[in-house]
């Protein structure tokens, strides 16, 4: 079914009711960035993409569009209209009064930019220069909506200046060590300053009433801050994961599947002085499977935990990815209907299902899940 041609609605107030409109990203033109401080922070050091960058080759762009548009194509025979970002040519210098860079990331992860809540969508201030321009891909259909639902509204956060005080120097070392940087994470010391709001979209999490929103690489405590500012009807919570070495975007660690259930990375739990919220309002945190990959895809910035990236089509059905053979095991005996999605090609562009994508519309209105 088709729906295209109606207008758009925005609203969505979680991460797991009915989806009806959701912004599928695409690979064209992809590239791994030259280097700079918050992403030569987040490559892990025994990574294949250090000292690697430039275009994607057309072979792999080729291979994640056919994963992600079929990935579309799944969504909409479920009754799910789908829209699709405008690429931009990334590979070109961009450039502020402040600093300038070779070449641009990509629109894979719509996810990582775009924060819908409720009737709202608000352009992420961002937190990597190659990322400073990404919004640009997805203003053909935030204009859209605008003008075809007359209560939305489309809003950005200020643009930060990224300048070099934005970034902690002593993480701009070659070798750092997962020991260090476990101890650092564990003192709240990130790569991101608190010079000025920082926040990527996917550090958030939308619970009704509540947003949860992760303290680290990609957000700092500024950012957060702003967050509660500007959603003054909202409770900000903002937590971190001590076992995460390079704290980046909420969504490989921390996946609420429906009302009272989470599933929590193992390696990445949620510290026990941050639980009150949820286990005093009866929600289970429940250890994710083990992901079925030793290693990420070639060239991926993300961990092997996109296994739990998952996508809620409704409090019952969850799109996962059909390698992930514990994953799908897990949330089946959960009770969960699960839809295997073929995506592993497109990873290296962004992420897994969660990173995708980015909601405009899912049913149900806001509710208090924490009264
Ligand atoms: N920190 C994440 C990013 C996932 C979207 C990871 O595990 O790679």
């Amino acid at each position: 079914m088709n729906r295209t041609d109606e207008p758009a609605v925005v609203e969505s107030w979680n991460e797991w009711d009915p989806l009806r409109h959701v912004i599928v990203g695409r690979a064209d033109g992809g590239c791994i960035p030259p280097p700079e401080p918050a992403l030569d922070a987040k490559v892990p050091e025994d990574s294949d993409m250090r000292g690697q960058w430039g275009p994607r080759s057309q072979e792999t762009v080729d291979r994640a569009n056919e994963r992600l548009d079929a990935f579309a194509r799944l969504l909409e025979k479920r009754g799910v209209r789908v829209d699709r970002p405008t690429p931009i040519d990334f590979n070109q210098p961009i450039a502020t009064p402040d600093w300038r860079t070779e070449s641009m990331f990509g629109c894979m992860p719509p996810r990582d930019v775009l924060l819908t809540v409720g009737k709202e969508m608000l352009e992420a201030t961002m937190s990597y220069r190659c990322r400073w321009f990404e919004y640009l891909c997805y203003r053909p259909l935030l204009q859209r909506y605008c003008e075809d639902d007359p209560a939305m509204r489309h809003e950005a956060a200020p643009k930060p200046r990224l300048t070099d005080a934005d970034y902690r120097s002593d993480y701009l070392s070659e070798r750092i060590g997962v020991e260090k940087r476990l101890k650092w994470t564990a003192e709240k010391h990130f790569v991101t300053t608190e010079e000025e709001p920082l926040f990527d979209a996917a550090d958030v999490l939308r619970f009704g009433r509540d947003l949860v929103v992760q303290h680290g690489f990609t957000t700092n405590l500024k950012g957060i801050d702003w967050l509660r500012r500007h959603f003054p009807d909202h409770r900000v919570h903002a937590v971190n994961f001590p076992g995460d070495p390079y704290p980046i975007h909420i969504d490989a660690t921390f996946t609420p599947i429906r009302p009272g259930l989470i599933l929590n990375n193992p390696d990445r739990r949620l510290p026990d002085d941050q639980r009150g919220l949820f286990e005093r309002n009866g929600w289970e945190i429940v250890d994710a499977a083990r992901p079925a990959h030793n290693s990420p895809p070639p060239l991926c910035y993300s961990s092997v935990w996109l296994s739990m990236n998952v996508l809620v089509l409704d409090p019952k059905t969850v799109c996962v990815e059909a390698t992930e053979v514990h994953q799908m095991e897990q949330l089946d005996r959960l009770g969960m209907e699960v839809v295997p999605v073929d995506l592993r090609d497109a990873y290296a562009f962004g992420g897994g299902l969660h990173c995708a994508t980015a909601d405009v519309r899912r049913e149900g209105a806001r509710e208090d899940y924490f009264p």
